[in-house]
């Protein structure tokens, strides 16, 4: 049904219209790219406007919308769309911290409320999820993501889709909180040379389909509506300009049949890029390649009538645009109601509802890690008598809590360190002092510290919090030092001469150097940027009224020199055995290749045990299965929750395999003393890889081993299974 109506729509609009619908503006309410001027205001009174983002609040978007209904020959609504990552105000940890919880229903339930939130507002579009695959802890934009891992981030992309979403099957948005997703920034966008923004991506085919395919992939499967380009170029072609990724790939390859929008300006960069010569090329590249939608550049309605006209682009391509896009208004019900989505009374009604903080709450609570606690420093219980001296910048920190992409977030909502910490240990045996000692921005230098040390002198314990400030990561925040700035490093430096328990809870957007945090600290807690909740979420953790789960995504490396680091990496021809070190094997004169923390690592409270790892047998064929099991027991003082992890290494193969690939994984919840087994199942599917072609699935006879595990870096319980 939908199909007649776009296209009998399609038959009464001019060129220039369906040009129009192709073009999407940014308004004024948040900047996210470099500022280009007000231009589409001229297009809204001509009717040419496809969608704007950036524009906020139902009664603001009403406006604009009824110009546009007004101004459109065929009173065409906009699509209004906006950047809702990790929360629209209610807003929720950072994606690669509440990666770290591996809880997907979680995630989706997160998206699912942003949804909520943000389409009672008008929105009915979102550019999320990013699903790049991010290794080098230097890239800013890591802290959207979900790690560096393919299978598991896979897992994720879909759960975030379909909470976005709120739907399974695609054609189907009739409930006014669903919004449409958008997955982004296909391709390889991680894969950036050096870790530096925007640069350029060389990376071979079969790493491109291994490692950075799956995670798009996954939410082609999961029903996204929406894909979205990216700025790099892989192997000398920009993606925004590449038939192979858009029209072989996604299309013709993978079924989408969805819409695509451009990155910012990112047609425009073709031409900075030496892909196309002026713009007008760009657009004809961009356009072939099979883009829908230029987001921000003014370079589809400014030269795409030209080029229809000079054969260069055809009719067919443009309608084919266009109608992608109508698809999705008449989809989301817009042509019938064009305001459906903008209901002040909804929107006064939905955003920022308690039980949203609540969810908040516990989502930032589940993403934070425990990557140290020597001699149980922490929780510190309310019940025991102690002075603890809070200091550091990010105590009284508000700013910062939401991260660079809470674009709606209101900062000055945010829950301190302070206020949560306070709240949650008022009337008990806990006292605390405090001094910031120096500043999240390195104005202060060194001046805050004496007064740092005069409030740490008479403490029992040191509660430091620090980190970096929101602009250190996202987009365009790469950084070449991924250690703490330096006065936060000196102060702790001060701070470890009164010889007292030292904890860390750091607040950050990217694995960092914490090599003399572990070493010289007692207790440390990755935090993450955490959101609305960040304060109570962050006591939650301390006084052990949440026992932490959580384990990382991404591997923390022990220096800058050690990154690109991930945990699937490949084994060399001179392999280095750690425990003993020789010359002439692959490896560093002048640090391990191990990293600080690995791939799915995270403490926790209470203690775990894992046994009796059993197979059910030891070999399969085609249409067989392996059983696994294990025995996991909490043997610690706490009720708790772990991730059981699996692993395996293909030995010998057609194609060099990783020398550990995450094959399946549980979140279970064990109250003390408590044991429980933990299944998994191995088949075809599990050891299938990329044959020779880089491109066919293929399953190999041969040996494997296996290992369940607490992270990627515990190789205690082992054993090995073969495929005939
Ligand atoms: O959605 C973002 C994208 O991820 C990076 N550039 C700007 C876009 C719109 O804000």
């Amino acid at each position: 049904v939908i199909e007649h109506k776009v296209d009998s729509l399609l038959s009464i609009m001019s060129l220039d219209e369906k040009i129009g619908q192709m073009s999407q503006f940014a308004g004024q309410g948040a900047v996210t790219g470099p500022k280009i001027d007000d231009h589409f205001k001229g297009y809204l009174k001509k009717g040419e406007v496809g969608s704007m983002f950036n524009v906020f609040g139902a009664k603001g978007l009403r406006k604009i919308q009824e110009e546009a209904i007004k101004n459109s020959p065929h009173h065409i609504p906009i699509l209004f769309a906006a950047d809702v990552i990790h929360g629209y105000k209610t807003i929720f940890p950072m994606p690669l911290g509440e990666a770290a919880s591996w809880d997907l229903g979680m995630m989706y339930k997160t998206a699912r409320i942003a949804a909520e939130e943000a389409s009672s507002t008008g929105i009915s579009w979102t550019f999320a999820p990013m699903v790049d695959i991010g290794r080098d802890a230097r890239w800013g934009r890591n802290m959207e993501g979900a790690g560096e891992d393919a299978y598991l981030g896979s897992l994720i992309a879909e759960a975030r889709v379909k909470g976005f979403q709120g739907i399974t099957t695609y054609k189907d948005f009739t409930k006014p909180n669903t919004i449409l997703a958008c997955t982004k920034h296909f391709a390889a966008y991680g894969a950036t040379e050096s870790g530096r923004e925007y640069n350029t991506v060389d990376i071979s085919d079969r790493t491109l389909r291994e490692t950075y395919f799956p995670t798009y992939h996954a939410t082609v499967k999961a029903g996204v509506a929406t894909f979205m380009t990216s700025f790099n170029e892989i192997a000398g072609v920009p993606s925004t300009g590449s038939k192979y990724l858009y029209t072989d790939v996604l299309r013709k390859e993978w079924g989408f049949t969805g819409m695509v929008v451009t990155d910012y300006t990112a047609i425009n960069e073709l031409v900075a890029h030496g892909f196309a010569a002026d713009l007008k090329e760009a657009g004809m590249k961009s356009a072939n390649a099979g883009i829908d939608m230029d987001m921000n550049g003014e370079v589809f309605v400014k030269n795409l009538h030209a080029l229809v006209k000079e054969g260069k682009v055809s009719e067919k391509t443009i309608n084919r645009a266009a109608a992608r896009i109508l698809e999705l208004k008449f989809m989301l019900g817009l042509f019938q109601d064009p305001f459906r989505y903008m209901d002040e009374a909804r929107e006064k009604a939905t955003v920022g509802k308690p039980e949203f903080r609540k969810v908040a709450r516990k989502a930032a609570a589940a993403s934070m890690v425990l990557l140290k606690n020597k001699n149980n420093v922490l929780p510190l219980q309310k019940n025991v008598a102690k002075r603890v001296a809070l200091i550091g910048p990010m105590i009284k920190e508000r700013r910062s809590l939401n991260g660079e992409w809470a674009i709606r977030g209101d900062r000055k909502e945010s829950v301190t360190l302070y206020e949560g910490l306070t709240a949650k240990y008022k009337g008990t045996k806990v006292k605390f002092t405090y001094a910031k000692g120096c500043d999240l921005l390195n104005k202060e230098g060194h001046k805050g510290f004496a007064a740092a040390l005069r409030a740490a002198r008479n403490a029992d314990v040191i509660l430091f919090a620090g980190g970096e400030d929101f602009n250190w990561s996202g987009e365009a925040a790469c950084r070449t030092n991924i250690q703490l700035p330096a006065p936060q490093v000196d102060l702790l430096k001060a701070l470890k001469k009164l010889h007292k328990p030292i904890v860390m809870v750091t607040l950050n957007g990217r694995p960092l150097d914490l090599s003399w945090e572990d070493a010289n600290l007692d207790g440390i807690v990755e935090a993450w940027y955490p959101g609305t909740e960040a304060g109570n979420a962050v006591a939650d953790i301390i006084s052990g009224d949440v026992n932490p789960a959580a384990k990382i995504t991404m591997t923390f490396p022990r220096n800058v020199g050690q990154v690109p680091i991930y945990y699937n990496r490949k084994n060399t021809g001179r392999p280095l055995d750690e425990k003993h070190w020789a010359d002439y094997k692959s490896s560093y004169i002048d640090s391990p290749n191990s990293p600080l923390y690995p791939f799915g690592y995270g403490l926790s409270y209470t203690s775990f045990q894992y046994s009796n790892l059993k197979l059910d047998q030891k070999s399969f064929t085609k249409d067989g299965q392996i059983k696994v099991s294990v025995d996991v027991k909490n043997t610690g003082k706490y009720d708790g929750q772990e991730i059981v992890q699996m692993y395996i290494r293909d030995i010998a193969a057609s194609v060099t395999r990783p020398v550990k690939e995450l094959k399946g994984f549980h979140k279970i919840a064990l109250k003390k003393g408590e044991t429980k087994t933990v299944h998994f199942t191995i088949n075809k599917k599990t050891i299938e890889f990329l044959g020779l072609d880089a491109k066919t699935l293929v399953a190999e006879p041969g040996k494997f081993d296996l290992w369940v595990a607490k992270s990627a870096g515990d190789n205690s319980l082992h054993t090995q299974f073969s495929y005939q």
